[in-house]
Parts: structure tokens; sequence; C-alpha cells
């Protein structure tokens, strides 16, 4: 069901993973998906393109709301009011914008190694950034919160599942950032863009879901984006569950025809007719998960990801410092995201992308222990 075009056609597409490589490079870099699309969503961009209709969004439509709602109930466990949802054009933008709103200029902090956007483009929008270094089990820092709510951390920002690290938030350190960020009145945007993709072994538990002080203090933000490689098409959701959130989200910029209408329609279909290539897909990526624990080259050690299709590899062991992506791009012309890029102290770290098939992530690999080998 699903299949992975050759590498000649993967080199034609225009997107930031496999445009701009040399000859030969493979990618692996940015977070898209190399399988070629679920074939409900192509067959409804297409039919947009035939009748022309690239026009402005209308905003969010009814399918739209019945298409989430029964998504997030059905594979979330997560009971959405079909009332309390918002478009955004993206959940990176959305989360700059709530910022914008609640702590205008104010403390903003996220864990890190993070999601290289937010150490760039936080500051950038003139945000406080405090970076929250993980804990070297990659579990997140209760104490380094407290200390920093204790300073006047406004906003936090959770990637739940995380990226890089894929770690799924387990329901009691949910609880207990919920109720420490009530305790500060700080607010909580979780960025759930990858929730679709928890991988067998791991239980997704929505913010929205966690208690009554997470649905008063937070805020959720997801797309089909990052699950059915939608991210060019612009369209994210932004999810509340209490009037005092709705009233921040009120304030945001936005008008709903700032978000393609071509990523409306493609995020309609894929909640709603989207399961049977999504379960494939996370078959496969359990699969690659088992492929890279197998065949990672000696010197390299992971945590094998609980979600999604990044691998937070640890390059300690080869001595590649201060750049094993430049190595490995250089010997192995494979594409990796660099450590430094998500922690300035990760210079031992690559991310892998194996969101490809397994044929093409067994010659990452290959590459990967032949470059080490000579
Ligand atoms: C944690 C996280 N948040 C946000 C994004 C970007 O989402 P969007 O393209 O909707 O801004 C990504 C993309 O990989 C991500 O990993």
């Amino acid at each position: 069901m699903l299949t992975v075009p050759p590498y000649d056609v993967l080199r034609q597409r225009r997107s930031e993973k496999w445009s701009g490589l040399a000859p030969g490079v493979i990618g692996a870099t940015v977070a898209e998906l190399d399988f070629e699309l679920a074939s409900p969503i192509a067959a409804v961009l297409h039919e947009a393109v035939d009748r022309g209709d690239l026009g402005y969004a209308p905003g969010v439509s009814p399918q739209l709301r019945a298409a989430f709602t029964g998504f997030a109930d059905r594979r979330l466990r997560w009971r959405v009011d079909p009332d309390q949802l918002t478009l955004v054009p993206e959940v990176l933008i959305g989360l700059i914008e709530l910022c914008r709103v609640l702590a205008p200029g104010g403390k903003v902090g996220f864990a890190t190694a993070g999601y290289p956007p937010f150490l760039l483009q936080l500051p950038a929008a003139g945000f406080a950034v405090r970076h929250l270094q993980l804990r070297p089990d990659d579990s997140f820092d209760l104490d380094r919160l407290t200390a920093e709510l204790r300073d006047g951390l406004r906003v936090l920002i959770l990637a739940s599942p995380h990226n890089p690290t894929g770690r799924v938030l387990p329901r009691a350190e949910l609880e207990q950032i919920a109720e420490v960020c009530a305790e500060y009145d700080a607010w909580v945007l979780a960025d759930e863009i990858h929730a679709p993709l928890v991988l067998p072994g791991a239980e997704f538990v929505p913010w929205l879901e966690v208690s009554d002080a997470a649905r008063r203090h937070g805020i959720a933000l997801t797309s089909a984006s990052k699950a059915f490689n939608l991210a060019g098409l612009k369209c994210a959701l932004v999810v509340t569950a209490s009037d005092r959130a709705q009233d921040v989200v009120r304030r945001l910029p936005f008008t709903a025809d700032q978000v393609g209408l071509l990523g409306l329609l493609a995020a309609e279909t894929a909640f709603a007719e989207g399961d049977a290539w999504l379960d494939a897909l996370i078959a496969q990526l359990d699969r690659n998960r088992t492929l890279i624990g197998e065949r990672l080259p000696d010197g390299i050690s992971w945590s094998p990801p609980q979600a999604t299709y990044l691998g937070w590899l640890d390059c300690a062991g080869l001595g590649l410092a201060p750049d094993p992506a430049a190595f490995f791009l250089r010997e192995a012309k494979v594409a990796l995201g660099a450590g430094s890029d998500y922690d300035p102290a990760a210079r031992d770290r690559v991310r892998l992308n194996f969101g490809t098939g397994a044929e093409q992530l067994g010659e990452i690999l290959d590459r990967m222990a032949s470059a080490l080998a000579s």
C-alpha cells in the first residue's frame, strides 16, 4: 500500500528534503515522508485543480470539524468540541502568534534538544527564550521548569510527542506539568503535530485530556501535515477546551482565508479517510525502527523513539564532533540533521529521518557503516 518512488523521481521533488542535494546524496533531514501520497488525498487535490478550485479557504468547514473530531476520538482517545477548532496556516506560526497574545516580549520556554525553528524564530520574534534541557534519559525536567516559572516564564511550548527524541510524555508527567504551570498562572502550548504517529508500545495522552488545569491553562496545536506529508499545503488546527483558552485564540491576528484551501481539503480527507494508509505507515515505521536497532553502525547509539520517524542518534563513540552530520554528508552521501541545530550542546548528535522504505533505509545505514569502516 505504501510505495516509495525511485530515487530519480524523489530527486525531482521540489520540497526542502530533496532539493539542493549534490548528485547521489540521499536526503534524510527535514521531516517529510518519501512515500507516495495516500490515494484519497491525491484524488481530492487533483479534483480541486481540475475544478480550478484554488481560491481562498472559507474557514473551518463542517467537513473538517466532523473529520477531525472523528479522528481524534477514534485514534487519539480525545473528545474534541467541534466548536473549539480554529484554523491557522501552520503549527509554528500559530505557536508564535499565540505567544505574542499571551506574553508579548516575555519569557517562553521549551525543552531542548528541540525543534530548530523554536531556537531560531522565537528569539527573532522578540521573546526571551528559555531552554529547558531534557534529562539524560530524555525525560522532561520538572524541577527546571519550576525554577523557570518562579523566574517569570509565561509560556511553555510542549512538543508532545517530542521532536527530536520521539518520546511520548506519560500521563503522570503531563499532569505534573499542568499542575505547576497552573500554580504559576503560566500557559502551555501543546504542539501535538506528531501525535498521529505514535508507534506500537506507547500511548499518547492529549494535553486537553490531562486535567482541568491543563484545559484552563493550555491550548493544543495539530495538523495532518507530518503524518500525511502535507507540510507545503499550510493548514493547521488550534484546539481549545475552555472559555479562557478560547478567549486567547480569538485574539489571534489570522483570518481563516490565510490557510491554504488545498491544505484544508487535504486535511478533511486525511482525517476522514486516511486511517488505512496511516496504519500502513505506522507499521512501516515500526519495522524501520527495528531495522535501525539491528543495523546501527558500531559507535552510534540511540533510544528508539516511541513516535514519529526521527532517530536522535548519539555519535559520541565515533569522535566526529563538532559535526558528525558533515562527515556523513561528505563520506556517506547521506544528508542528516546536525545535532547542534536542535541544541547547541548536542554536537555529537545527528537526526535521521527514517520516513522512507526499508530498502532505502537499509541503503542509508549501509552507507553510514561503509563510511565509518573506511
Ligand atoms: C514539533 C514540531 N512542531 C512544528 C513543526 C512544524 O509544523 P508546521 O509546518 O505546521 O509549522 C514540526 C515539523 O517538523 C515539528 O516537528
